[in-house]
């Protein structure tokens, strides 16, 4: 029987992971099927239970279902339990399901694809809620110079600063006191999708610093636009997006696909 994977949102028609898991398969020969499955908003841990039930090995998890997911697993994998977050569900041997994200290997595999070298960087994190928690741990474990955290509610990067100080040099605050310059500044608030851009200071960017978005579209985000004119080297996230896929496909099926021309066919669909 053909194993079967799928990915659970609400809403989730427009998902790119089912392209994403089909080219991978295509590219390394797997025989799976991968679908777009609308979990109801009151019973996610049913529809998980009712895929495995049909078939189902494995599935990716997005909004709003990731802090259930987490709830639901019987192990969970370091960087997941730190995420708090899960966004890849796997069925065991034993019938029992593991949990892991991999959003956060996807944003450093994509930065270092971009031939970014994190060790020793300055880095700002814009934005302190689920998106940025899951990528603060492998951010971390490339030894950045110095991680800032600047939130719209300061008290918020605060905390979320305080829950990974034991892995590496991290601070959070507000927009009102950061203080440039930053060798990579992230965008994981969900400004973007409002058209919106954090009040930022002018002068945020190093020489040849990168701005990275992890939210992309057909056309740069505000606050791609807003970074570019202020010189810095603009990069939205959908090769995150191709690199978290791809974690999860190497978590399911033992194998690493090559990215790049998925990145390529999905760069010229949108
Ligand atoms: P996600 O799962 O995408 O991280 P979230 O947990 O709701 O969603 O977090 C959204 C983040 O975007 C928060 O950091 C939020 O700031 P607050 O904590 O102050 O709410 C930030 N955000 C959303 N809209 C914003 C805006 N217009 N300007 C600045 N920050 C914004």
């Amino acid at each position: 029987m053909t194993d079967r994977y799928c990915v659970f949102g609400h809403p989730v028609g427009h998902s790119k992971s089912p392209a994403i898991h089909a080219a991978f398969a295509k590219q390394t020969g797997e025989d799976i099927d991968y679908t777009a499955i609308e979990a109801p908003l009151d019973d996610f841990v049913g529809a998980w239970r009712a895929f495995v039930a049909e078939g189902g090995r494995g599935a990716n998890v997005t909004v709003p279902f990731k802090e259930e997911a987490f709830r639901l697993c019987d192990r969970l994998s370091e960087r997941a339990s730190r995420a708090g977050a899960v966004n890849t569900l796997i069925l065991a041997d034993d019938g029992t399901t593991h949990g892991d994200t991999t959003d956060g290997v996807g944003l450093v595999r994509d930065l270092k694809r971009q031939g970014m070298s994190l060790a020793g960087a300055r880095v700002l994190v814009l934005g302190a809620g689920g998106a940025v928690r899951g990528v603060l741990e492998p951010l971390l474990a490339e030894s950045p110079a110095s991680l800032v955290i600047a939130n719209r509610t300061a008290a918020k990067a605060e905390a979320l600063a305080a829950d990974f100080r034991d892995l590496g040099k991290i601070r959070g605050g507000g927009f009102d006191d950061l203080a440039g310059p930053f060798d990579l500044v992230i965008n994981g608030t969900s400004a973007s999708l409002a058209g919106d851009l954090p009040p930022l200071p002018d002068d945020l960017f190093a020489e040849g610093a990168t701005a990275y978005d992890m939210m992309y579209g057909a056309e740069p985000t505000v606050f791609l636009q807003w970074a570019t004119e202020r010189g810095a080297h603009g990069v939205d996230g959908l090769g995150m997006l191709v690199e978290q896929a791809a974690e999860s496909f190497f978590q399911w099926r033992g194998k690493r696909p090559d990215t790049a021309p998925v990145l390529e066919m999905l760069r010229c669909s949108l």
